[in-house]
């Protein structure tokens, strides 16, 4: 009897425990169940979880053979992959994971850059929106999608500012200026992420490239950079601080050297800064290969040293380097590396794991009756088609040629790109094997033809190729226009022109495209120039000589509807360009927010002993903020609440737009400050506010905006964030030249 009672007892205190078990799992903060995971792991498997590899799929960098990748994500060696997409593919190589001994789930990571199976603008273009709702409605359906596909983890913001338009990844980023790339940074992040990590629609974000690898010298991809603290901080970094403060998951570190020391291995950035001064939790994944490239940096001697550098630094993914892999453990075992750092890596990542739910379920996003129902949700294209719309800069549009009328008897429709399909896509799209993108694309021809009423005729021709001299198809070009009552010109690059590794030191308008137009307005006939390129291009005759100039970049799967829309006066242009235009390479970089030098130029033609180029004008040929509407727009009624104030108060700035034009439409009201004495020489012009604004024809609105003294403040001598005493400009404007209203204020002691 004893007997049996005592084993009731045990069986009782049995279920008690799992009870406790229970609920102590369930009441465990993800930190401790971390904790916990993290006890259990022999060396070998904290430095797999450090350990990326790109599935043998597709490659998006230079590609290492491993046979054995399946064994060793057995082993429990390897912590993610990239470039595994789809549900069934995500959920196989989980099931290869699953067969690990701590069953440790697999992180899929995928660049997701403007969109998964909907493709939506290069970033640069829809940038230029300037509309940080659309910017982040894009991201929430990229996001969407990606998850439904098994993805958990998207390497999208690139946050990297970018002054230079022959470095190729200019697509990939919001532009030229810190506040509007901050602000753009946020949406994305927020985008991405969506409510939260663990939603079945978000997946982790990851602010790139960290950092300043836009300044690339020469504007060559991958190449070193050199520059001051005060430039790192007051415009490199602060995008990327926008991203902490939205709670980006991940960062990835850069290919470049960043004052002699690669960003990889760059203990002040990663340490010093982003888990330091900003106390950044997430974790840090390197580029393809950057850690093994410290070598050819002539940072480290081999891939021993190559993996010690970038540990100590703070970079806690290794993306195909195998420099973790191979000598971490030894690292650790001969006490170069203290083990805290892998702990703190590993504990980083796992961290992101349990709070995807992979912990719950490996597999939970990788389910493919979801992956067809969200991957076919016709919702995405419409907004796909109004974010392009909204992407679309109308540079030029001389005597109201645009939009042109539904009714127009003939239209030609010639150039290089009119029929193109995936060229759309722009770089940084994702093909995915089974879409069938001659029928999911909206061509440029498909996009026209749509819209254009049932007795208008559409002529075509295609002229010329993007590159190479050969003007056999000019003739008929001509010929076709002359038939027609008004001519669309769609020329540009291909797309793989602009994008990573596609620097160009000559980013004129390519091949003999521009001669095409020539040959064409010579006609006589009325012209619209589209370009479609990834970048700012240089086109100075046909900026001079045709009347009307639309600027598409690159707009994704909706291009065609898009264009049309805009062409034929359906949506009415509204944006503005997110980075200055130069005239010729030689005035690279131009941006608006320079310094006014000791010898500033007052005039084109002013050469007396001045700070300009005597062969060309200083201003760019399209400027930041600029963009026109068949719209216009009056400012007016500028006022102040107060033209003095103190550090810790505020002024109210108001105003009056007026939409003066026949077109109801979208202005975006930009604010620029000057300070006009610091003790660090203060840029002529920052844009520090905006406002993107709807008004009916004949519509007023009053808008305001704040100053306060984070808008005064810039980082000193000793890169301290101050607002010094003075007096400042304040411009309000339509552009960063084209200032409309004028007032300065005083800041008090
Ligand atoms: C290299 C690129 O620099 C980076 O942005 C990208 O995320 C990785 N390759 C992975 O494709």
């Amino acid at each position: 009897m004893k007997k049996i009672g005592s084993i009731i007892r045990l069986i009782c205190l049995f279920f008690l425990s799992m009870q406790t078990n229970l609920l102590n799992a369930q009441t465990k903060t993800i930190a401790q169940k971390v904790d916990s995971v993290l006890q259990l792991m022999t060396i070998e498997e904290k430095v797999g979880q450090l350990n990326q590899y790109n599935d043998d799929w597709t490659a998006t960098g230079p590609v290492t053979k491993d046979n054995d990748k399946a064994k060793q994500v057995k082993e429990g060696t390897v912590g993610s992959l990239l470039n595994c997409m789809g549900a069934e593919r995500t959920r196989n190589w989980q099931n290869v994971a699953m067969q690990s001994r701590l069953k440790i789930p697999l992180l899929f990571g995928q660049d997701v850059i403007h969109g998964y199976k909907t493709t939506f603008p290069i970033p640069l273009a829809e940038a230029a929106s300037w509309d940080m709702d659309a910017i982040q409605l894009a991201a929430r359906i990229a996001a969407t999608e990606a998850a439904a596909s098994g993805i958990h983890w998207t390497f999208a913001p690139m946050v990297d500012i970018a002054r230079d338009p022959r470095w190729g990844r200019v697509m990939e980023g919001a532009g030229e200026d810190p506040y509007l790339g901050s602000m753009i940074a946020t949406a994305r992040v927020k985008g991405f992420q969506g409510n939260k990590l663990g939603d079945l629609d978000a997946v982790m974000a990851c602010a790139k490239h960290f950092a300043a690898y836009g300044a690339a010298i020469g504007g060559r991809d991958y190449n070193s950079v050199d520059m001051s603290d005060r430039l790192l901080w007051e415009v490199y970094l602060p995008p990327f601080k926008a991203a902490v403060d939205a709670g980006a998951a991940t960062f990835m570190n850069s290919f470049n050297d960043l004052n002699g020391v690669p960003a990889t291995g760059n203990a002040y950035l990663q340490r010093t800064i982003l888990k330091g001064k900003w106390n950044y939790s997430g974790f840090v994944v390197s580029d393809w290969g950057s850690i093994g490239e410290m070598i050819n940096h002539g940072n480290v001697k081999n891939s021993y040293e190559a993996a010690l550098s970038a540990i100590t630094a703070g970079s806690d993914m290794d993306m195909e380097s195998r420099s973790y892999k191979n000598n971490l453990a030894q690292l650790v075992k001969e006490n170069k590396v203290p083990i805290a750092f892998v702990d703190d890596a590993v504990k980083r990542i796992l961290q992101k794991k349990f709070e995807l739910g992979l912990f719950d379920d490996p597999f939970r996003f990788s389910n493919v009756q979801r992956e067809n129902k969200v991957l076919n949700d016709p919702e995405h294209l419409k907004i796909a088609r109004q974010v392009a719309a909204k992407s679309i800069v109308l540079l030029k549009n001389q005597n109201h040629l645009l939009p042109i009328s539904k009714n127009t008897k003939t239209i030609a429709f010639i150039g290089p790109l009119v029929k193109e399909v995936k060229q759309n896509m722009g770089f940084w799209s994702i093909e995915l094997p089974d879409v069938d993108y001659s029928k999911f694309i909206v061509t440029q021809w498909q996009g026209v033809q749509n819209k254009i009423s049932k007795n208008s005729h559409l002529l075509y021709a295609k002229g010329c190729d993007i590159e190479g001299n050969n003007k056999n198809g000019f003739a008929e070009a001509v010929e076709t226009a002359k038939k027609a009552d008004v001519v669309i010109i769609s020329v540009g690059e291909r797309r793989d022109m602009s994008g990573e590794a596609k620097s160009r030191s000559n980013i004129h308008l390519p091949g003999v495209q521009e001669e095409l137009i020539k040959a064409i307005q010579a006609t006589g006939k009325p012209v619209v120039v589209l370009i479609n390129a990834g970048r700012p291009l240089i086109f100075n005759w046909t900026a001079d000589h045709v009347p009307a100039i639309v600027y598409s970049w690159w707009l994704g799967t909706a291009a065609g509807d898009a264009i049309a829309d805009v062409l034929f006066g359906d949506y009415n242009p509204s944006a503005k360009l997110p980075i200055s235009f130069p005239r010729e390479e030689g005035q690279i970089p131009v941006y608006y927010s320079h310094f006014n030098t000791g010898r500033p130029a007052h005039n084109d033609s002013d050469l007396n002993y001045v700070s300009a180029y005597t062969d060309l004008s200083n201003s760019p040929r399209y400027a930041f903020g600029y963009g026109l509407s068949y719209s216009n727009f009056k400012y007016s009624n500028l006022q102040l609440s107060k033209s003095k104030m103190r550090s810790d108060e505020t002024i109210e700035v108001s105003l009056q737009i007026s939409n003066i034009g026949n077109y109801a439409g979208e202005e975006t009201v930009q604010l620029y400050l000057r300070d006009r004495v610091g003790s660090i020489v203060r840029p002529v012009k920052e844009l520090k506010d905006f406002k993107k604004l709807f008004l009916n024809a004949g519509e007023t609105k009053t808008i305001r905006f704040m100053i306060d003294q984070q808008k005064l403040s810039f980082y000193n001598q000793q890169l301290q964030w101050v607002a010094e005493p003075g007096d400042f400009d304040l411009m309000i404007g339509s552009s960063s030249d084209d200032i409309r209203l004028k007032e300065s204020f005083e800041l008090l002691n």
